[in-house]
């Protein structure tokens, strides 16, 4: 498999022991293959990849309490119940997921800041059968100067994530409650994004922003050869339904809004059992009852299908 990858030129003057503007020239000369985005400089590498067939979502929208950190829990532990190597990604400075599965420790260092700082690496730990996680901290507040200081760090997560695809079937990172730089890092670190919606006024309002900043994203990537220009957006997941008539109205007015996007099957409204899952530390299904269990059977059988088609893409793109 080929693949294109950007190194930020800093990075590769470094490796090669040469100065920034030692390189610079070499771009000038055209002796280097290097793009520019904003005020940085990459180096564009073809590389043979052995990219595993590992895929990267993120469960992303700006809302808060849409349930993009329950999803990655829950579609988690149903997607390993299947056989599938997961690995959740906590990119929150909240860190639920990461505390949900009881990681309140993890050393800076092993979280995205210490990737983004520089001072450490991703390290998955296995927080249930066949899911791992790389948890966050609360100082990955940080992460937004960090972006600030040296913009270029953006694609810094889909980069290290490539090295996971071989080892895990499935990726699902859990974004922030924002559109800043770091729900960018999340939203650009792989596939293509699952947006929660909760079932409400509220929810169905933010939708649009979400939608555009999604196309943002493709957009962003596409230019820089990172996005094969397919839909990014890879499906809307109701969340929250009262399990009354007035679902229907709720997920029409939600296929009005997001036109041709995949709409999986909704999730119902059950605070005791949302509330028994975090006393727990374990998954919904784990602690609800049989009805749980095949909303989120309904769910993953879904998700395997979205899977298929992220999947045959990347083939594609490559072939
Ligand atoms: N279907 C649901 N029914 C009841 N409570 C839910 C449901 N989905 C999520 N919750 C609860 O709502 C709160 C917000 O969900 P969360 O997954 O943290 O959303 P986000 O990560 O988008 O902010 C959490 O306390 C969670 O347990
Ligand atoms: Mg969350």
């Amino acid at each position: 498999m080929k693949k294109t990858v950007l190194i930020p030129l800093k990075d590769w003057a470094m490796e090669q022991g040469l100065s920034y503007s030692g390189a610079l020239k070499q771009i000038q000369e055209g002796r280097l293959n290097a793009r520019r985005l904003g005020r940085y400089w990459y180096v564009v590498k073809e590389v043979e990849a052995p990219v595993g067939d590992g895929v990267v979502l993120t469960l992303f929208t700006h809302a808060g309490g849409a349930g993009k950190t329950s999803l990655a829990r829950d579609l988690g532990y149903e997607m390993a119940s299947r056989g599938k190597r997961v690995l959740l990604v906590d990119v929150d400075p909240q860190a639920n997921l990461s505390a949900w599965l009881g990681i309140v420790d993890a050393p800076v260092e092993e979280t995205l800041l210490g990737l983004l700082e520089g001072r450490g690496r991703l390290r998955p730990r296995e927080v249930l059968p066949g899911v791992s996680l790389i948890p966050a901290h609360v100082e990955l507040a940080r992460a937004e100067l960090v972006l600030i200081r040296e913009p270029y760090k953006m694609f810094a997560l889909r980069k290290a994530l490539e090295a996971f695809r071989q080892e895990y079937d499935l990726i699902l990172v859990d974004s922030l409650p924002s559109l800043g730089s770091l729900a960018g890092v999340a939203g650009m670190a792989g596939d293509g994004l699952l947006v929660p919606v909760e079932a409400s006024p509220k929810g169905l309002q933010a939708l649009p922003t979400v939608l555009s900043v999604a196309q943002d994203y493709a957009e962003g990537l596409a230019s820089l050869g990172m996005w094969g220009g397919g839909a990014f957006v890879r499906a809307l997941i109701p969340n929250g339904l009262e399990g009354t008539v007035r679902d229907r109205e709720v997920l029409a007015q939600l296929e009005g809004l997001g036109g041709r996007i995949p709409l999986a099957p909704p999730l119902v409204r059950r605070p005791a059992v949302y509330r028994e899952a975090q006393v727990q530390r374990l998954p919904v299904q784990a602690v609800g009852g049989e009805e749980v269990r095949r909303e989120m059977r309904a769910l993953g059988d879904f998700l395997e299908g979205i899977l298929e088609q992220v999947k045959a893409e990347l083939h594609k793109e490559v072939a």
